[in-house]
Protein backbone atom coordinates (compact mmCIF):
# COMPACT_ATOMS: atom_id res chain seq x y z
CA UNK A 1 0.00 0.00 0.00
CA UNK A 2 1.08 3.35 -0.70
CA UNK A 3 2.09 6.17 2.16
CA UNK A 4 -1.06 9.23 0.99
CA UNK A 5 0.55 12.44 -0.38
CA UNK A 6 0.05 15.66 1.37
CA UNK A 7 -1.65 18.10 -1.22
CA UNK A 8 -1.47 21.20 1.01
CA UNK A 9 -0.38 21.58 4.68
CA UNK A 10 -4.23 22.58 5.68
CA UNK A 11 -7.73 22.12 5.10
CA UNK A 12 -9.51 22.43 2.77
CA UNK A 13 -12.48 24.26 3.38
CA UNK A 14 -15.59 23.88 1.58
CA UNK A 15 -19.11 24.61 1.20
CA UNK A 16 -20.84 21.13 0.05
CA UNK A 17 -25.04 21.00 -0.97
CA UNK A 18 -26.77 17.61 -0.10
CA UNK A 19 -25.64 14.47 -1.07
CA UNK A 20 -22.58 12.27 -1.43
CA UNK A 21 -18.95 13.57 -2.46
CA UNK A 22 -15.87 11.12 -2.19
CA UNK A 23 -13.00 12.23 -0.27
CA UNK A 24 -9.32 11.87 -1.95
CA UNK A 25 -7.40 9.46 0.75
CA UNK A 26 -4.51 9.05 -1.95
CA UNK A 27 -3.46 12.69 -2.74
CA UNK A 28 -3.03 12.05 -6.25
CA UNK A 29 -6.45 13.14 -7.39
CA UNK A 30 -6.72 16.42 -9.69
CA UNK A 31 -9.83 17.05 -8.49
CA UNK A 32 -8.52 17.85 -4.70
CA UNK A 33 -10.28 17.12 -2.19
CA UNK A 34 -11.94 14.64 -4.05
CA UNK A 35 -11.21 11.67 -5.92
CA UNK A 36 -10.61 11.23 -9.54
CA UNK A 37 -9.87 7.51 -9.10
CA UNK A 38 -6.23 7.90 -9.98
CA UNK A 39 -6.30 5.69 -6.82
CA UNK A 40 -6.77 2.93 -8.88
CA UNK A 41 -5.23 3.76 -11.75
CA UNK A 42 -2.01 4.38 -9.73
CA UNK A 43 -2.37 1.35 -7.92
CA UNK A 44 -2.07 2.97 -4.31
CA UNK A 45 -4.23 -0.05 -2.80
CA UNK A 46 -5.77 2.91 -1.06
CA UNK A 47 -9.35 3.80 -0.87
CA UNK A 48 -11.53 7.66 -0.79
CA UNK A 49 -13.44 7.96 1.72
CA UNK A 50 -17.66 8.63 1.76
CA UNK A 51 -18.73 11.63 2.83
CA UNK A 52 -22.64 12.39 3.25
CA UNK A 53 -23.80 15.75 3.32
CA UNK A 54 -27.72 15.68 4.50
CA UNK A 55 -28.00 19.78 4.85
CA UNK A 56 -25.91 22.45 3.28
CA UNK A 57 -23.15 23.50 5.12
CA UNK A 58 -19.43 24.33 5.61
CA UNK A 59 -16.70 21.52 5.86
CA UNK A 60 -12.75 21.48 6.25
CA UNK A 61 -11.31 18.25 4.49
CA UNK A 62 -8.05 17.15 5.35
CA UNK A 63 -5.18 18.44 3.11
CA UNK A 64 -1.89 16.84 4.93
CA UNK A 65 -3.58 13.39 5.04
CA UNK A 66 -2.58 12.47 8.83
CA UNK A 67 -5.90 13.48 10.35
CA UNK A 68 -7.07 11.03 12.94
CA UNK A 69 -10.83 11.86 11.48
CA UNK A 70 -10.58 10.95 7.93
CA UNK A 71 -11.88 12.70 5.78
CA UNK A 72 -12.12 15.43 8.19
CA UNK A 73 -9.54 17.89 9.43
CA UNK A 74 -9.10 17.28 13.32
CA UNK A 75 -5.88 19.79 13.66
CA UNK A 76 -2.96 17.55 12.80
CA UNK A 77 -1.93 20.01 9.83
CA UNK A 78 -0.48 22.37 12.66
CA UNK A 79 1.98 19.99 14.20
CA UNK A 80 3.77 18.79 11.29
CA UNK A 81 6.90 20.48 10.45
CA UNK A 82 7.49 19.52 6.89
CA UNK A 83 4.87 19.06 3.84
CA UNK A 84 5.51 14.84 3.52
S1 LIG B 1 -5.36 19.34 6.99
FE1 LIG B 1 -4.92 17.38 7.78
S2 LIG B 1 -5.40 17.56 9.89
FE2 LIG B 1 -5.82 19.52 9.07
Amino acid sequence: MTEPKQTQAGPYVVELGPGEYWWCSCGLSDNQPFCDGTHDTAGTGLKPLRIEIAKRREVALCGCRQSKNKPFCDGTHETLETPS
